[in-house]
Order: structure tokens, then C-alpha cells, then sequence
């Protein structure tokens, strides 16, 4: 049994497909031991996405990241970092395989609508950052 951490941007939640993301996890027989909506601030989508810090990227995916509303959630099942990520599809949606949620529903690179955890030790990190022991069930 593994875990991984699953973000709805804020693009996705403004879009309105929050309902058919979590869907897609759940037909996909993925089990959510943890959910909530979190607002960031620059700081905090800083601390998140601190490996990406010498991207030239990253004060717009942090400015992006901060300025809405996303949802988090702890997903659990067998091979769920990996099965996350098939669902999800590529960075790029252009890159993305069809049926993918990127695919489907993402405008450009960086507005992506989902994150998803891509190892083990990522996600131990990723899920701390949002939960405590208490919050996941
Ligand atoms: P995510 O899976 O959350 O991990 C890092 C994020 O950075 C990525 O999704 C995109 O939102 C963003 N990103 C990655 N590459 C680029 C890029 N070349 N230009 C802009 N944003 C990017």
C-alpha cells in the first residue's frame, strides 16, 4: 500500500472539474484517506516548490500556485504514485495521452490543473507539508 499527494490547482478548482478529478481517482479504484481546500501564500507554494527554485519558472508557478484556491488530498492504494500519474498524463498537456486529466482539461505547461507526487520519498514529504498523522484516515 502506498501514498502520494494530489493537488487540484487552482485552475482546476476555478474550472470546476474538482468533482470529475477526484471521479477519475475513485473509478480508478484509488482510495482518498485525506482531503481539504487550502488557500497558499507566495511563501508557502515557495516552501512546496522549493526543488524547483532555480527554474526561471518558478516565481510564476508560485504567483500561479498562490493565487486561488486548491484542493489537497492524501491518495492510497497499490502503486498509487504511479497509477496518479497515468491518470493525470503528461506536464505538457500537449504532451499528454488522450483521456488524461492534463489532456483534458489543462490549458498550458504551467497551468496544469493537477500535481501529483512523482517518488516515494516526494511524496513523505509533499503529504507532510499539508497533513498531520490526525488528518489522515
Ligand atoms: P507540477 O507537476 O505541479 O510540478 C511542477 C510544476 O511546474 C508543473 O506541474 C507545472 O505546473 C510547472 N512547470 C513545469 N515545467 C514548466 C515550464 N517549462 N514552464 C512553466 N511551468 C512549468
Amino acid at each position: 500500500m502506498e501514498r502520494t499527494l494530489s493537488i487540484v490547482k487552482p485552475d482546476g478548482v476555478k474550472k470546476g472539474v474538482l468533482g470529475e478529478v477526484i471521479r477519475r481517482f475513485q473509478a480508478a479504484g484509488i482510495r482518498i484517506a485525506a482531503i481539504k481546500m487550502i488557500h497558499m501564500t507566495k511563501a508557502e507554494a515557495e516552501g512546496f516548490y522549493a526543488v524547483h527554485k532555480a527554474r526561471p519558472f518558478f516565481s510564476s508557478l508560485t504567483e500561479f500556485m498562490s493565487s486561488g484556491s486548491c484542493v489537497v488530498m492524501v491518495l492510497e492504494g497499490e502503486n498509487v504514485i504511479r497509477k496518479n500519474r497515468d491518470l493525470m498524463g503528461a506536464t505538457n498537456p500537449k504532451e499528454a495521452a488522450a483521456g488524461t486529466i492534463r489532456r483534458d482539461f489543462a490549458s498550458d505547461i504551467e497551468h496544469n490543473i493537477v500535481h501529483g507526487s512523482d517518488a516515494p520519498e516526494t511524496a513523505a514529504f509533499e503529504i507532510g507539508y499539508f497533513f498531520n498523522a490526525l488528518e489522515i484516515h
